[in-house]
């Protein structure tokens, strides 16, 4: 998420951060900041906002050094301002650090160190993890690299940590644990970065630490240990790509990068909010039992995909929770004169948290006394800021315009809120709970298997990628992965596609199935399999070619089928998790076969603030 560089040479460390923070800001660009370590101090300046605000800090500082490190946030815990920027610094001031990913059992360490007489400024993870190793080297007088390899052991979560010591102007120690650390050195720098990119301009040769891979960086060398301290060896690799290439991970487009990020979207998403017990933590949700006892309807409002995610979480809600759910398109929703009071409670979803219908609506929901909750996957964004709580789903910033996984990220969330909102008003047996979060548990790697049906979907993409209409059908959660395929297809390849309920078919929109106009239908998901399998054999008596997104080893599907994706077996209202990604895929693959960049489709923005 973050972006994350440092530097130990015999160059002004500065401008090698600058350059390098510039190439990773499209991971994050909340704040930015950077840490020089010289003449037996650190001196760090850290900006709010782009990078363009720290380069203004910057301009006429004395920032010398040769070693330093630099981070462009992409805020989880605390707000996206100033004191939260990274590099934090531990209490004696000559550890700096930054960090990306999120230290589970922050809180712990806090009280811990807090105890024991530190102070902290910043409502961030990462200054805990300064304080702990400036704790340790004070009590131990161990060096950066012993006191980090004592301090990892007792962090919790996804890590990747870059780390420098005003008194070790030759080392940088960095850590892998689930969030990108790559390496590298030429013949008189050390380089690490959380990205291929910022390295480039100096080596082609590059390391990408394991999980529980520690490096000690100096200039001209790496050392790469494990977690125990032993000394590994670590595979490096030769890096053909150019510059644009290397920002997309070696994927053609934004757009794909992001559709195979989805595992680790979906497993950050949850970390730190399920165990393995099957209890759910939402501590951004502060409402008392009473007050979740007191809701008496639940309304969903959003925007195109959240939209979507929203029709999926309506099952999942009324499913789990029996409170009533409406659910309305986010334009239409405020000039309906809806009722509401306060023991009404209103769910805006919003990737980018600044979609002006989402954000009025949320206003006027406040307006109206309801309780107002926001899953959105931008800390600091308008609708975190409007609502009472906020649910962030930590996707990590999605370049492409057509959303692909906020939207996985954002089912998940309203998934675990759905069960949070279930537990805390007792209807919810505790072994079917622990049971759903087992299912979600396994989704992160159900999610790579469906990611292995590529090749399938791109040979599906080119036979239809001339087609003129594309029709979607589904039912129950199914609708809405219907609607979701049809509005990726359309916004990136350009092509008229209609997502329908199923049942709803033979009551008009029948009339446009001819003979190989190509019919999408979900399989999964839903009691009413064989009226599903019932309207796939409807539309292909008129002439449809049918894609189906069904069960594995389904023959029956499988004989109605011209092309089938199968999908693994997880609780019906989780299989939009699964069931979108060939959809996504199909549209992104149609897309290319039609010369069409998927990243910018015409007409459309990334954050829509107009009304
Ligand atoms: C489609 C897409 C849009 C957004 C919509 C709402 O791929 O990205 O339909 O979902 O503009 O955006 P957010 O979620 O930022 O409110």
């Amino acid at each position: 998420m973050c972006g994350i560089v440092g530097y130990v040479g015999n160059e002004a460390a500065l401008p090698v951060l600058i350059e390098g923070m510039r190439q990773l800001e499209y991971r994050g660009y909340d704040s930015a900041g950077v840490a020089i370590a010289a003449s037996g101090g650190i001196a760090r300046v850290r900006r709010a906002g782009q990078l363009g605000n720290l380069e203004e800090a910057l301009d006429g500082a004395e920032l010398s050094g040769t070693i330093g490190i630099g981070h462009t946030r992409w805020a989880t815990h605390g707000a996206p301002d100033d004191t939260n920027a990274h590099p934090h610094v531990d209490s004696s001031g000559k550890v700096a650090i930054v960090h990306n990913g999120i230290v589970e059992n922050f809180d712990v360490l806090k009280e811990e160190l807090e105890a024991e007489g530190h102070a902290f400024e910043s409502e961030t993870d990462t200054e805990v993890v300064a304080k702990l190793v400036g704790s340790i080297m004070e009590s131990t007088g161990v060096s950066l690299l012993e006191a980090t390899l004592a301090t990892v052991d007792r962090l919790e979560g996804a890590f990747g940590l870059v780390l420098v010591h005003a008194d070790e102007p030759e080392t940088i120690v960095a850590v892998r644990q689930d969030s990108p650390i790559i390496v590298g050195a030429n013949g008189h720098a050390g380089l690490v970065a959380s990205g291929i990119p910022a390295l480039l301009p100096y080596t082609r040769d590059v390391i990408p630490l394991e999980n529980r891979q520690v490096a000690e960086i100096r200039p001209g060398s790496v050392r790469v240990l494990d977690f125990e301290g032993r000394e590994v060896d670590a595979e490096t690799v030769h890096v053909e790509w150019d510059l644009d290439a290397a920002e997309k991970s070696g994927y053609e487009d934004f757009m794909l990068k992001e559709i195979f990020e989805q595992p680790e979207a979906v497993r950050n998403t949850m970390r730190g909010r399920v165990d393995k017990q099957g209890h759910i933590t939402l501590d951004e949700v502060t409402w008392s039992r009473a007050d979740i006892e007191g809701i008496t309807k639940v309304v969903v409002v959003a925007c195109g995909t959240s939209y979507h995610s929203g029709m999926a979480a309506k099952h999942a809600i009324e499913h789990y929770t029996r409170i009533p759910v409406e659910l309305d398109l986010a334009s239409e929703f405020r000039y309906r004169d809806p009722v509401l009071d306060e023991h009404s409670l209103v769910i805006g979803i919003a990737q980018s948290g600044e979609t002006a219908d989402t954000l009025a609506a949320v206003r006027f929901a406040k307006d109206m006394g309801a309780m107002v909750v926001a899953i959105t996957n931008v800390a600091g964004s308008s609708i975190a800021r409007d609502a009472d709580a906020v649910l962030f789903t930590h996707a990590g910033p999605e370049i492409g315009v057509a959303a692909t996984k906020t939207f996985l990220a954002q089912l998940v969330a309203l998934n675990l809120f759905a069960l949070y909102l279930a537990r805390e008003r007792g209807v919810m047996e505790a072994d079917k709970l622990s049971e759903t979060i087992d299912a979600m548990r396994a989704l992160p790697d159900q999610i790579e298997e469906v990611l292995t049906l590529q090749g399938e979907v791109h040979r599906a993409a080119k036979r239809y990628a001339d087609a003129r209409d594309f029709i979607f059908i589904g039912r129950g959660v199914g609708m809405a992965v219907a609607l979701e395929g049809a509005l990726k297809l359309k916004e990136i390849s350009y092509i008229h596609a209609e997502g329908y309920a199923a049942g709803e078919l033979k009551h008009g929109a029948i009339a446009l199935i001819e003979g190989g106009v190509p019919v999408v239908a979900i399989l999964t998901g839903t009691a009413l399999y064989d009226k599903m399998l019932g309207n796939v054999q409807e539309v292909k008596a008129r002439g449809a070619e049918t894609i189906l997104i069904a069960p594995r080893n389904d023959e029956r599907a499988r004989s109605l089928a011209n092309e089938m994706f199968e999908m693994p077996t997880t609780k019906p209202l989780l299989t939009p998790i699964l069931d979108t990604i060939p959809l996504q895929m199909l549209a992104y693959f149609v897309a290319k076969e039609r010369g069409l960049s998927p990243d910018k489709p015409r007409n459309l923005a990334k954050s829509v603030t107009v009304e």
